[in-house]
């Protein structure tokens, strides 16, 4: 596991100093992103090592990608895709993760969702790494569950 030892570069931020990996993809996210979801995976999440599964960030990553979409839909949304996925590093139990998620590209009745997650190992600021990130596609649904045209911003 890259991210726990050695290989660390203090990055400024807003007067705090903080580590990460010296790889363009591990920065840290700017202070002024707004984490759209936080949570911590327990042991339940996890496998016999601690490592967390797979299939959970996927989860969480799906619930953090909906919320940018239905707030601009207006209303329930459905995922009709998932473009990409990749998990970049290992997830522990007792990693703080924060989600960030944002809209890449509105259709009709879509809405495409770039979603990065960070995690501050054992809780801690002082070491931050880009575990995750993934593109999803939502689509706007009606009450019948059918496609319905996004609403005009
Ligand atoms: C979401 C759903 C209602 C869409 O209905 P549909 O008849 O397939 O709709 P369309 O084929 O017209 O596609 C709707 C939009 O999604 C986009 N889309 C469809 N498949 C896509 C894919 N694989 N990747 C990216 N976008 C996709 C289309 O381009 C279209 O976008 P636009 O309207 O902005 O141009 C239907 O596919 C569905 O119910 N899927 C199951 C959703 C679900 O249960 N998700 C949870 C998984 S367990």
């Amino acid at each position: 596991m890259a991210g726990r030892a050695g290989g660390l570069t203090p990055l400024a931020t807003s007067g705090t100093t903080i580590l990460a990996n010296q790889t363009s993809s591990n920065i840290l996210p700017p202070p002024e992103r707004h984490a759209v979801l936080r949570v911590m995976p327990q042991p339940s999440d996890a496998n016999i090592h601690g490592d967390v599964f797979g299939g959970w960030i996927m989860a969480q990553v799906d619930i953090a990608g909906s919320i940018p979409a239905t707030r601009r839909a207006a209303g329930r949304v459905a995922t009709v895709a998932v473009n990409s996925f990749t998990f970049k590093q290992p997830v522990f139990v007792g990693d703080l993760l924060s989600f960030y998620a944002e809209i890449i590209k509105v259709g009709t009745t879509s809405i495409t969702i770039s979603v990065e997650v960070y995690a501050e190992r054992q809780r801690l600021e002082v070491e931050v790494v880009k575990v995750t990130e993934a593109i999803l596609t939502y689509v706007a649904t009606d009450d019948k569950r059918q496609r319905r045209p996004l609403p005009p911003v």
